[in-house]
């Protein structure tokens, strides 16, 4: 299985090493690290790490990153993935290009990466943690069907859970 997932606009194809730089990039971004790790610049090696975590976990799991790209261009638009939320399950997070914002993006890729988990993945749960202050990213889990849990304290201030059953 190739864990290609496309949707009508975009196609999210599980990272390699060879998009050390593309990814390396779109994260250390002012705008998209703010919330994805709380303001932290990952260096290099983080990078490598995140990486081989996701080629060993498609391998092993069938999830992992994606990178998100328009089937018309072949620019990166952002990336999205699946990793475990402590010991609760899996979790979607996703993240855009700045420039890509405002077109419903997020929500089509963060939906084949949900559709993905409850359908071929099996699982019967998918969650997510957002920050009560990232406002597009709670429209995103609502756009989702996502329902809210719980609230758990974060560096950034609470943190709302939400979950969508299978
Ligand atoms: C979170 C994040 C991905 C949300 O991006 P986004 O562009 O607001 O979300 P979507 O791609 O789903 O786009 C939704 C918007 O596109 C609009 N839109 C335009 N054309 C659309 C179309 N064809 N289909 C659907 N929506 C469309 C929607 O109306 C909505 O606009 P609104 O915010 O004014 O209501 C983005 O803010 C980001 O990358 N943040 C940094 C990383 C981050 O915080 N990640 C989340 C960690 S939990």
């Amino acid at each position: 299985m190739d864990h290609v997932l496309t949707t009508e606009r975009l196609i999210l194809r599980p990272v390699t090493v060879h998009d050390h730089a593309e990814l390396m990039a779109h994260w250390t971004g002012a705008d998209v690290r703010r919330f994805l790790f709380d303001g932290a610049v990952l260096s290099p090696a983080e990078i490598t790490g995140a990486i081989e975590d996701s080629v060993r976990d498609f391998a092993a799991g069938g999830y992992g990153l994606w990178l998100i790209r328009g089937k018309e261009a072949a620019d990166l638009v952002g990336a999205a993935g699946l990793r475990p939320l402590e010991q609760l399950g899996l979790e979607v997070f996703y993240s855009l290009e700045p420039g890509a914002w405002g077109k419903g993006y997020a929500t089509e890729a963060a939906g084949a990466v949900v559709e993905h988990a409850l359908g071929p993945l099996g699982l019967p749960e998918v969650l997510a943690e957002v920050d009560e202050g990232n406002a597009a990213s709670v429209a995103v889990v609502e756009r989702l069907g996502m329902a809210p849990f719980a609230v758990v304290p974060g560096l950034l201030g609470p943190m709302t859970r939400y979950r969508r059953t299978r």
